[in-house]
């Protein structure tokens, strides 16, 4: 593997988020960002100097590109991934992969035929206290689970 490994993200919201990880990670280069919102776009050149692009298709065609970030609005997540994972990339994808349970079957199916890594963002799954629900609720001491109702006080 080389020794830095290049990273684009497409969707300048959330995506900000995984531009600043990509800089200051070890190994992680941000070659490109891509965004149909210029303004949006216009302003990550101006903090990341790096590529820009507003064509994800385009963007695709970077060689130098290893791995693609994908944080556009949810229910995009898996046409997007299976593009760039047939365009030879490696992808990490904001949560929700998909809103449709089939779509990231056909996500991780596109992955494994193609051998690239996926990676899903669930940045809270390690928090202590969802670990401590998860085991309540796995070892059945709520009974049987039909709903939930949750606060997140943030
Ligand atoms: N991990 C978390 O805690 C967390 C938090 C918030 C949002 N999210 C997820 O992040 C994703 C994005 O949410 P957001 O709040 O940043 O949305 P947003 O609408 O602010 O940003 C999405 C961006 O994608 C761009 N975009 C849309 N279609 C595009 C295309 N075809 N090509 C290029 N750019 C395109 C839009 O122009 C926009 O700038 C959602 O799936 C959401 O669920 C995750």
């Amino acid at each position: 593997m080389a020794d830095e490994v290049g990273f684009a993200v497409v969707g300048l919201g959330m995506g900000k988020h995984h531009c600043r990880s990509i800089i200051s990670g070890k190994g992680a280069k941000l070659i490109a960002i891509c965004d149909l919102d210029e303004e949006r776009l216009s302003k990550g050149k101006e903090d990341y100097n790096c590529r820009t692009y507003v064509s994800f298709d385009e963007m695709l065609n970077d060689p130098e590109i290893a791995c693609v970030n994908i944080a556009v609005p949810s229910g995009m997540h898996s046409d997007m991934g299976i593009q760039a994972i047939e365009a030879g990339k490696h992808i990490i994808v904001e949560k929700p992969a998909d809103i449709k349970p089939e779509k990231i079957d056909l996500l991780r199916e596109a992955g494994e035929k193609k051998g690239v890594k996926i990676g899903c963002i669930f940045q809270a799954r390690l928090d202590p206290l969802n670990i401590a629900g998860r085991d309540a609720i796995q070892g059945g001491r709520r009974g049987r689970l039909i709903g939930i109702r949750g606060h997140l006080p943030w």
